[in-house]
């Protein structure tokens, strides 16, 4: 269940949370015209650290343009809102929601005289597919439901509105008993999960769908690619035939919310070893080094909040 904080940012101003709410005949109720982000805030040894602050906000900014939504905000604007609201909700890690929403005015298709409302909450929030997932990985099946084609909802904008065709994918593994679903694009190749990028690898190499593969850019993706860089592993930007996943000796979620997240098996096959793979638990591990502030930020990913007390030790 959620958890409340005190306040949430809007168009520039940090009103109550409970103050936080539109009208139902608002744009966005009828048609979906919202755009948004998911970021997450870690707690570092030098205090909370939002990763990737200014990348989301870019893409805030790129979702909302293709939907010719000018927000009047730029990327540093957005990034100094994410910080005033972890920082005056007083939390060390957390989960931060961009969200841009065509508001209450008229009703009909053709948005005029809607106002454009941005918003910005945060809130705790914890390991998204579970804490063991990280280790074991997770069981997932590729979905009877295709991702958004080319040229219908653009897969480039983070839009509420794709998100319908997300739950159709989530809620079909669901049903099915599977921890997430793999969506496959308009051509039958590997897409992405319902609300995670996918990587596979294969003979020490990385492959992940190209974007024209209806995936979202995903910021964590971005993050695996320098990672693996990094590492001197070799990335691969390719189209993936679904029976690739099956024979692929790893194969792993990457996101926001998700982290990297191992996949053991796929439509009940077992991938690899059935357990989390040396090249998805070296990346991981960087990951987890980068984004908790263990390693140098020689990437300049964290966005300090500064002034957030340290939680109280507690005490027996
Ligand atoms: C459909 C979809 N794909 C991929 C991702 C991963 O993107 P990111 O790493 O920016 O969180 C997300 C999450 O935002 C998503 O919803």
């Amino acid at each position: 269940m959620l958890q409340a904080t005190e306040k949430i940012w809007h168009n520039g101003q940090l009103i109550s949370w409970d103050d936080a709410k539109i009208h139902v005949l608002s744009h966005v109720v009828s048609y979906g015209s919202s755009v948004f982000e998911g970021v997450r805030c870690y707690d570092t040894a030098s205090g909370p650290a939002i990763f990737r602050a200014p990348e989301h906000a870019r893409r805030l900014l790129d979702s909302a343009k293709i939907y010719r939504m000018d927000l009047g905000y730029s990327i540093e604007d957005l990034t100094r809102a994410m910080v005033d609201v972890v920082r005056v909700n007083g939390l060390r890690s957390c989960y931060i929601r961009p969200i841009v929403l065509r508001g209450y005015g008229d009703v009909g298709v053709l948005p005029k005289g809607n106002p454009l409302e941005t918003y910005i909450a945060c809130w705790s929030w914890g390991k998204y597919l579970g804490e063991d997932c990280l280790f074991q990985g997770v069981d997932v099946c590729v979905s009877s439901w295709t991702r958004i084609a080319p040229n219908t909802l653009p897969a480039l904008s983070k839009a509420a509105a794709n998100y319908m065709n997300s739950q159709l994918i989530r809620m079909e593994a669901a049903a099915n008993g599977y921890a997430e679903g793999i969506a496959l694009d308009a051509s039958g190749y590997v897409s992405e999960g319902s609300g995670e990028n996918i990587f596979v690898v294969r003979d020490g190499k990385v492959l992940t769908p190209p974007l024209g593969a209806s995936v979202l850019p995903g910021i964590t993706r971005d993050t695996i690619v320098k990672i693996a860089e990094q590492l001197g592993i070799t990335v691969v930007e390719t189209i993936i035939p679904r029976e690739l996943l099956y024979i692929a000796d790893e194969v792993f979620f990457s996101g926001t919310a998700a982290e990297v997240t191992p996949i053991r098996s796929v439509d009940r096959v077992t991938i690899g070893a059935g357990h989390r793979g040396p090249v998805t638990e070296k990346i991981q591990k960087r990951f987890f080094e980068i984004v908790t502030g263990s390693r140098r930020d020689e990437f300049g990913w964290l966005t300090p909040v500064s002034g957030v007390p340290e939680a109280e030790p507690v005490t027996a």
